[in-house]
């Protein structure tokens, strides 16, 4: 007995030490909107070296997803918008989706997938409708498809939405209804999830409450109690618990008052903007992960919470049209480094994330601007050529380089531009203007990155190496 005891002690100890025991509810994004994408081994190992059991995708594209298998790890798979139309149309798209993509997955030894993400925010009010139609008759037939491959029951179907899909005229929770332009058809999405089984799940971003009101009360983003709003009795010190209780009274208001809730993405980006901070990202998930230890939910849903983490990288190739925080939103930077600690257990004991095992870098070589270069004329389109084909977003206001010097600023353009282009001569032509450099340009506050070798190229020299094999093997029995 104590010597079973012991070895228990042991055990918990190594756990301890390893600082990999993540909650079992916190699940993280990974979105691939990369000029270079990570090689899908490097971050399945770095999801099990930093104990992350869940994992929501984007896409479902089989090389990657064939990466989870064995690993226990827990994923959501991701059908994006452009693709629901003619889920919509024909319920064999839909069989054939789960086949290829799915129960392909599912042999012993396979791969862990719990949910499918029907679209990915498919009734922003941004998109004008674009895809109001197609979304709901999609999500039954993928449902549908799950049922008729007999892994409906374990497997199911789900909308990730924005928080933009519910409203309070009053700003109070107690007020929240579905928004008019979409009331009939949440209802019957609500209905029919509450009729399969399948969850509600929901993007709630505090960072963008005070993005877009400047008036916003800092503290109510955050989860440190101040700026308390009493709400019919019920105190709410945090937008995030307002936010999510908004959506519990819509849900009550047509009659599915007990419907699994998931939070889909939420997070803090850390660049991009002045409140784009890591100080104010890191504040945030302290106040996350504690509130989620504590399962004390929110006032109308007292209890566990799921949420998946947005995201796990910074992702340099994403739409800056919300905003340039928008490429900065990883716990990780771009290349698997973590960028602050974190305690993921809510316990307040950082520990240094474990970074990116593996990676592989360009030469330590970077682009910069030859301020002596005889014709200066061509500089402005230059440096925008460079900016609208790369990323900038650190140069603009409130973001880490935007107070550099001029020269360096045009430097900093030219070398996100040089370093997308993995770093090609031609890359750092600029008419003249530019020039390649070893000693790092980088200042104490603006970091000038070097690029990693793509781990989306491997999937083409593997290829490529099919190819070149079959070429010779070919010449071979020609010379034959
Ligand atoms: C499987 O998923 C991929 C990636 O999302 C998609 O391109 C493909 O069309 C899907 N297969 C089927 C049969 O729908
Ligand atoms: C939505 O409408 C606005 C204003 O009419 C337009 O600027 C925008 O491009 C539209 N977006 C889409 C996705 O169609």
């Amino acid at each position: 007995m104590a010597r079973a005891m012991a070895f228990l002690w042991t055990c918990a100890l190594i756990l301890v030490a390893a600082g990999v025991v993540v909650a079992e509810n916190i699940g993280v994004n990974w979105g691939v909107m990369s000029s270079h994408p990570l090689h899908p081994s490097i971050v399945v190992r770095l999801l099990k070296d930093n104990g992350v059991k869940k994992v929501k995708l984007f896409d479902s594209d089989s090389w990657t997803v064939g990466y989870f298998s064995g690993t226990g790890i827990e994923v959501t798979l991701g059908i994006p918008n452009e693709q629901l139309q003619n889920l919509a149309d024909d319920h064999r798209a839909a069989k054939d989706w789960v086949k290829e993509n799915l129960t392909s997955h599912l042999h012993d030894g396979g791969v862990n997938i719990k949910y499918v993400a029907v679209g990915n925010e498919p009734f922003l009010g941004s998109y004008n409708g674009s895809f109001t139609k197609q979304t709901f008759p999609a999500l039954k037939n993928i449902q549908k498809a799950l049922n008729d491959a007999g892994v409906g029951n374990k497997i199911k179907a789900t909308i990730p939405l924005n928080a933009d899909v519910y409203q309070s005229g009053s700003n109070k929770p107690s007020d929240g209804v579905f928004r008019d332009d979409i009331e009939d058809l949440m209802t019957q999405i609500v209905r029919y999830y509450n009729e399969n089984g399948c969850p509600f799940t929901v993007n709630i971003y505090p960072f963008l409450s005070l993005y877009l009101n400047s008036n916003f009360p800092q503290d109510f983003a955050f989860f440190n109690g101040g700026h308390p709003i009493n709400d019919k009795n019920v105190q709410y010190d945090n937008v995030f618990d307002a936010n999510y209780d908004t959506l519990v009274r819509a849900l009550k208001k047509v009659g599915v008052p007990d419907l699994k809730i998931i939070v889909g993405e939420v997070g803090w980006p850390t660049d991009g903007h002045k409140t784009a901070t890591k100080d104010n990202a890191k504040k945030f998930y302290d106040g996350l992960f504690k509130k989620l230890a504590s399962n004390k939910g929110t006032p109308l849903r007292p209890g566990k919470m799921e949420v998946y983490l947005f995201g796990l990288f910074d992702e340099d190739m994403k739409s800056i049209e919300p905003g340039y925080f928008e490429r900065h939103w990883g716990i990780f930077y771009f290349d698997g480094k973590p960028k602050f600690p974190m305690d993921f257990s809510g316990g307040g004991n950082d520990k240094a994330l474990v970074a990116a095992k593996g990676v592989q870098y360009l030469p330590n070589q970077w682009c910069v601007y030859e301020k002596d270069a005889m014709d200066q004329e061509v500089l402005p389109n230059q440096m925008s050529w460079a900016c609208s084909h790369a990323d900038c977003s650190c140069l603009q206001e409130g973001a880490s380089c935007y107070n550099l010097d001029n020269t360096r600023r045009i430097s900093y353009a030219f070398n996100s531009y040089y370093q997308t282009n993995d770093q090609d001569v031609e890359a750092c032509k600029f008419e003249g203007l530019a020039k390649i450099v070893t000693v790092d340009p980088s200042t104490q506050n603006c970091k000038f990155p070097i690029q990693i070798v793509s781990g989306g190229e491997k999937r083409l020299s593997f290829a490529y190496i099919a190819i070149a094999a079959l070429v010779s093997l070919m010449s071979l029995f020609i010379l034959v």
